[in-house]
């Protein structure tokens, strides 16, 4: 798919501004603090409804501003499509061709994103807590019946865990804690299966895109860690074992989790490992390492939305070449600029090796204005 033209009113420093994107790559140019973010943020609001920086939409509305609006034209498989998300104090209110969407839920999604910024390293380096993030996140732009699971689990979560906190062991009803620890569990066991899955498919091109990337240097591998048992287990066990299992480790933990006053087994404990050529990444990778292994996975993404939906989504790349070197950003580059759009933002090019790019379309970002 393919962004032709934008435009901003009233958000974050754009006042109002309009553009036209090529197919390829649009390099976003300019000096810090002068709306580079913000430009790839509005295409991805555009994309989810929301930002990846904030979850406070009024954040997103520029201080001088009671409004904010993101229009763009794109062109799909099926034909152009031109979108519309308003943002003020009353909610959001979003148009496709024109017509006003009842639910946000059928406008997510006409425009598909990656977005690769600086805090993603995070997945790498970060708590278990930013790579369950990043799995819900991209589970649910594909199959958006898990987001539905995730809500129901974490409604059942809170509930659960208010009555381990609010209970004493000796007057706690089996009952009660019975239809939770089944609710949890289904739902849990749900989530746990397309979180495996999902793992398994994004490992198969994160490892090719690793190994493009690095020369062939380096092999990457991605496991899903559930907060029991093994990924691998997972494979020989229908939903009703590992239902059962899920069951078990409740029990079993009963005691423990009235004493802490929390629920102890489940997705919401679910971590990821990475390791290059057999080592663990977050432990003993090199920064440049960590950032390529991040890179990978979301370049992987990109692969996995291909055959989800039969076309690339865009490629939102925000200050990331600068801290590639040279055979890396060259490889990235290649890798993706004849099939994918991509937008990159960067402060200066004289890290970025041009010769690569081969009909990039330059934008000079000046205080909320951009310049050709
Ligand atoms: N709601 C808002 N209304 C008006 N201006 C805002 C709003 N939110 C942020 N800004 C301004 O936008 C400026 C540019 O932000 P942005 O993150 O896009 O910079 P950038 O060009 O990506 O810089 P860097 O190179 O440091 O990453 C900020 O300095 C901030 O003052
Ligand atoms: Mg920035």
């Amino acid at each position: 798919m393919q962004l032709n033209a934008m435009e901003l009113q009233g958000y974050r420093n754009y006042d109002s501004v309009k553009l036209k994107t090529e197919g390829g790559v649009n390099i976003f140019i300019g000096p810090n603090a002068q709306g580079k973010t913000n430009l790839l943020e509005a295409i991805h609001v555009l994309s989810l409804t929301k930002s990846h920086r904030t979850s406070k939409d009024k954040e997103l509305i520029g201080w001088n501003s009671g409004s904010a609006i993101i229009r763009a034209e794109m062109s799909r498989r099926m034909g152009n499509v031109s979108l519309e998300l308003q943002l003020s104090a009353q909610g959001k209110k979003a148009k496709i061709n024109g017509l006003e969407q009842r639910k946000l839920s059928t406008f997510v999604g006409t425009l598909n994103v990656v977005l690769f910024a600086p805090e993603d390293l995070d997945i790498v380096k970060g708590a278990p807590g930013v790579r369950r993030r990043f799995m819900d996140m991209e589970i649910g732009q594909v199959h958006p019946g898990y987001l539905y699971d995730m809500q129901q689990y974490q409604k059942i979560l809170q509930q659960r865990n208010n009555y381990l906190k609010s209970t004493d062991i000796r007057r706690a009803s089996p009952e009660l804690l019975d239809v939770w620890n089944e609710q949890l569990a289904q739902t849990g066991v749900k989530m746990m299966q397309k979180r495996k899955n999902f793992i398994v498919q994004l490992q198969r091109w994160a490892e090719k895109i690793h190994a493009g990337i690095t020369g062939g240097n380096e092999h990457l591998t991605v496991e899903y860690k559930p907060s029991f048992g093994t990924a691998d287990g997972m494979d020989n066990q229908d939903q009703s074992s590992l239902f059962g299992q899920f069951m078990i480790k409740l029990t079993q933990s009963k005691e423990q989790e009235f004493r802490r006053g929390t629920t102890l087994a489940g997705p919401h404990r679910d971590d990821l490992a990475f390791a290059i050529n057999g080592k663990d990444v977050q432990s003993f990778g090199s920064q440049g390492q960590q950032r390529t292994a991040a890179l990978s996975l979301k370049l992987a993404e990109l692969e996995l939305m291909h055959e989800e939906i039969g076309e690339y989504p865009l490629l939102l790349l925000d200050d990331v070449l600068s801290e590639l070197d040279q055979t890396r950003q060259t490889q990235l580059i290649e890798t993706f600029q004849s099939r994918v759009q991509t937008f990159i933002t960067t402060t200066g090019l004289e890290s970025v090796n041009m010769s690569r790019l081969k009909d990039a379309s330059i934008f000079h970002v000046r205080d909320g204005q951009l310049l050709r």
